[in-house]
């Protein structure tokens, strides 16, 4: 686990010319420019989510072909009730909130056993969580909903005093968008806001194995309708727009693939014809091949024992594990070590 994309991407972050630019902008910038320059191109998958990405994220959870959402859903559904009677959490804190769809789950459940009434969505995606935050205002009456627009690779800051036992979430199997490296880095932060008494409530995505085969997990990121790709192009629209870079979107196929050495879906984006890219602020053009792609993004997949190790490496202890009878998907609750 040593060496990291981020460590990577540090080590080949070039100077240009962006004095100009705001400083999220300028960041960005690096970023971007950095993973462009790396033997095999790689985006973060933080920029798929603009209003659009997310719009495109929510019709993802809905198609037949993607059972991670369906089954993680049946699991809060199941066991939601129970965990939240017996250990009544106050409050709600979850990163990647997203619509917060089956966070109502959680919520439904708070409000039931009136153990409750705080929940903190946390979203790199500013206009959509204000958006889940207002709907969920007039929706659920009592509820206190603080939205915090926070990019969740960075240090995490909640600014509203939270109310104990207070519960963590990061569902959706998000975690897995993460490299080993980079899902310690996260785990740790969560573990650093966790009181005694507080849990952490995540969702994994499963390995394939018995009914959950390799074809299976691969088809739900290649939906007939096409929608992940869309998705998948969204991130080079961001691009464009926020950077004014010049990506050509019709030059570009989706793909996405397991790749069974790492146990991830890999999605790639992948050049038709010689491509260059040029950027402002004067840094040099990005070449890119034909049949040369970029990763945009990594979904891991994982088992107990993987989980059991990143926990311990962050210094949380998974403390109940459930999954569907088909061992597609996981739900675990786990507190600091
Ligand atoms: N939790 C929801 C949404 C999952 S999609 C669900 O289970 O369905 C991933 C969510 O994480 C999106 O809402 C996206 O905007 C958000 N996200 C992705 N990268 C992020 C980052 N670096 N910081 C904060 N939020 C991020
Ligand atoms: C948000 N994340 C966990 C999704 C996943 O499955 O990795 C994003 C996604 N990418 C393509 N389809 C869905």
């Amino acid at each position: 686990m040593r060496e990291t994309t981020d460590s990577v991407l540090t080590e080949t972050r070039e100077s240009v010319d962006v004095a100009r630019e705001a400083p999220a902008h300028q960041a960005m910038l690096s970023d971007v420019l950095a993973g462009l320059r790396l033997p095999q191109k790689q985006l973060s998958p933080k920029y798929f989510y603009d209003t659009r990405g997310s719009e495109l994220f929510e019709q993802i959870t809905r198609l037949e072909e993607y059972y991670p959402t369906r089954k993680e859903r049946s699991l809060l559904e199941q066991w939601m009730p129970s965990w939240v009677h017996e250990l009544r959490p106050a409050a709600l804190v979850e990163l990647g909130a997203g619509s917060a769809d089956k966070s109502r789950i959680v919520l439904d459940a708070m409000s039931r056993y009136e153990t409750g009434n705080l929940y903190v969505p946390v979203d790199v995606s500013g206009e959509f969580l204000h958006e889940t935050a207002q709907r969920l205002r007039d929706e659920y009456n009592g509820l206190r909903v603080e939205p915090e627009v926070a990019d969740i690779t960075e240090p995490l800051e909640i600014s509203v005093p939270l109310p104990r036992p207070s519960w963590l979430a990061l569902l959706g199997s998000t975690i897995g968008n993460c490299d080993p490296v980079g899902a310690v880095r996260l785990l740790c932060r969560v573990a650093r806001q966790l009181r005694p008494g507080d849990r952490f409530l995540m969702g994994a995505d499963l390995r394939p194995g018995g009914a959950k085969t390799v074809q299976r997990v691969e088809r739900a990121y290649n939906d007939v309708a096409g929608v992940t790709a869309e998705f998948n192009l969204n991130v080079l629209r961001v691009l464009n727009r926020e950077l004014g870079i010049d990506f050509d979107l019709d030059a570009f196929e989706h793909r996405a693939f397991y790749n069974a050495e790492h146990g991830r879906i890999e999605m790639h984006l992948k050049a038709v014809g010689q491509q260059m890219v040029t950027f402002p602020n004067g840094a040099a053009p990005v070449y890119i091949e034909s049949g040369e792609s970029i990763r945009t993004e990594i979904s891991c997949k994982y088992d107990r024992e993987t989980i059991d190790l990143l926990f311990a490496e962050a210094g949380l202890c998974v403390e109940r594990w459930v999954e569907d009878p088909e061992g597609f998907f996981a739900l675990m609750l786990a507190t600091r070590a």
